[in-house]
């Protein structure tokens, strides 16, 4: 039997991208699936490329902003009304924004919080209300990134923004426990996507070279986390961020011509 049959579970901002693997992986898992994207259209063509995959009708599409709590709302209430129940929920939308702090303006600020954490958190809000409605042993993952842990140059309303979803695990886990639902958050490092491509056409050996894995993340290795998150076998895990970045939070720069460099290997003690 699929790991995820005869479950439901709905993905926010999964029109490309990260969250597109997530769906697509739950409905080869058996799920029935929410795809949530602000871009209906490009929802509707990754709902219905998911299907064909898959064969079945196992991905709805959902046009909307996350920002918009009526909208966040009624797109749970179709999507149970439709399926009977909500197993886990995945607030992956996020808009990155760069811009360094001293011309970082109020209004792409107040976009940034509206999408990332507002749009998160009522999210996590409706996923809890209908789970505890339904007495199910829910799963909520959040979607943070190593810059809400490090600071990273031009990221930091960004970053500001994640590491509040670090904390949004732990506090919605304190809550919720009480109801068997469990609150995590995924911390990805850079991930090659559409996006990121786009922004760094040599995104995959770049980051591959700073990484002790040796090789730059995809979005096969954020939702197999988000899967195993979602899992029975992860009900003992709540309130966390898991790191999925090949290793890169775990090292700290070296000066230049410092003796614990590997070129100056010969010389360490
Ligand atoms: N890609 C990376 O390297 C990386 C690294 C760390 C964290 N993340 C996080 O992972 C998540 C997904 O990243 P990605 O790179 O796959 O995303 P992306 O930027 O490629 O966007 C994915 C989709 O989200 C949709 N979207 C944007 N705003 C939305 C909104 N308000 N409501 C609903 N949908 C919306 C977009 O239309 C797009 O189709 C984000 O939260 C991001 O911050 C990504």
């Amino acid at each position: 039997m699929s790991k995820f049959q005869n479950k439901a579970v709905l993905v926010t901002g999964a029109g490309v991208g990260i969250g597109y693997e997530i769906c697509r992986q739950f409905a080869v898992e058996g799920a029935a699936v929410a795809l949530n994207d602000i871009d209906a259209d490009l929802a509707s063509q990754a709902a219905a490329r998911i299907n064909q995959e898959v064969g079945r009708e196992a991905v709805y599409a959902y046009g909307c902003d996350v920002a918009d709590v009526a909208a966040v709302r009624a797109m749970f209430s179709d999507f149970v009304s439709k399926n009977g129940r909500l197993d886990a929920a995945v607030a992956n939308a996020g808009l990155t924004n760069f811009g360094e702090f001293l011309t970082y303006t109020p209004e792409a600020f107040d976009r940034l919080m509206s999408v990332n954490l507002r749009g998160s958190y009522f999210t996590a809000q409706t996923a809890a209300l209908i789970m505890i409605e339904q007495r199910i042993s829910g799963r909520i993952v959040l979607m943070s990134s190593v810059t809400g842990g490090q600071a990273f140059l031009n990221l930091g309303a960004y970053g500001v923004t994640k590491a509040g979803i670090r904390h949004m695990a732990k506090v919605l886990a304190l809550e919720l426990g009480r109801y068997d639902i469990t609150v995590n958050a995924i911390s990805p490092g850079l991930i090659i996507t559409e996006r990121t491509v786009t922004d760094d056409p040599n995104a995959e050996a770049n980051w591959a070279e700073v990484t002790p894995i040796r090789r730059t993340g995809h979005v096969e290795d954020i939702a197999a986390a988000a899967l195993f998150l979602a899992s029975p076998e992860a009900r003992h895990i709540t309130g966390q961020t898991l790191e999925v970045d090949g290793g890169w939070t775990t090292i700290s720069p070296l000066p230049v011509g410092h003796p614990d460099k590997p070129e100056f290997s010969s010389q360490l003690r």
